[in-house]
């Protein structure tokens, strides 16, 4: 597993960010984010300025893991590269943009989102060891994840799409899992309003349940 994969599984969850004020808002959510023990973010496409809310989380934070998502371009991927990202995360699996990210000048993780077992095949071809399980819930949940691990024990999955509080542990146990990704810790409501001490809680609320699961299993 590279450096990368690993800092994210022993991390255990992955804030997914939208962000319509990078300047604004990426500093302090870094700040927030550290300290409640999650120095990790996937900085989404969905919002123009991603890659200026990677350089400056970077900035606010150095020993954040800070990546990308919601990626559909490789000329996002290299804007993120530009801006400091350390990981490219894609809604489905583009096979230019895995062959892209994995080219020697890029050479970049990248996770992409894969739910059949098609893809898990392209994915293994494309020498690929963790993908996002994305959208999870709405794709069949944990028990799907378990039948898709079957056939493909080499894969660890990131699930995404549908992960909260109620649910993460859950999800957590299952050892085909590194990582649940979500931005039930990072709303708009949260993020707007800059309530930064309830980001912070729900991180270290993550974190334990992060803890549970892993003492448990
Ligand atoms: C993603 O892009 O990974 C999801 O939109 C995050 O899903 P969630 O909002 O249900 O956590």
């Amino acid at each position: 597993m590279s450096t990368v994969n690993q800092r994210i599984s022993e991390i255990g969850i992955v804030p997914v960010i939208k962000l319509s004020n990078p300047v604004r808002d990426a500093a302090p959510l870094a700040k927030a984010l550290c300290a409640g023990g999650v120095p990790v973010a996937e900085v989404t496409f969905r919002a123009a300025g991603a890659d200026t809310a990677i350089r400056l989380m970077k900035e606010a934070c150095p020993e954040m893991l800070v990546g990308t998502g919601t990626v559909l371009t490789t000329e996002q991927i290299d804007r993120a590269i530009a801006a400091g990202a350390e990981f490219i995360v894609t809604p489905g699996l583009d096979p230019e943009l895995v062959v892209y990210a994995q080219r020697e000048d890029k050479n970049i993780p990248i996770f992409p989102g894969c739910t059949t077992p098609t893809d898990y095949h392209t994915a293994y071809k494309l020498g690929l060891e963790v993908l996002k399980f994305f959208p999870a819930e709405q794709s069949g949940g944990l028990a799907k994840i378990k039948a898709m691990s079957a056939p493909f024990p080499m894969f660890k999955v990131m699930p995404t799409g549908g992960i909260s509080l109620k649910n993460l542990k859950e999800y957590l146990s299952s050892s085909a899992i590194c990582a649940c990704g979500g931005s039930y810790m990072v709303t708009a409501d949260l993020i707007e309003n800059g309530k930064w001490d309830e980001i912070t809680d729900l991180c270290k609320k993550s974190r334990e349940i992060v803890k549970e699961a892993r003492s448990n299993g």
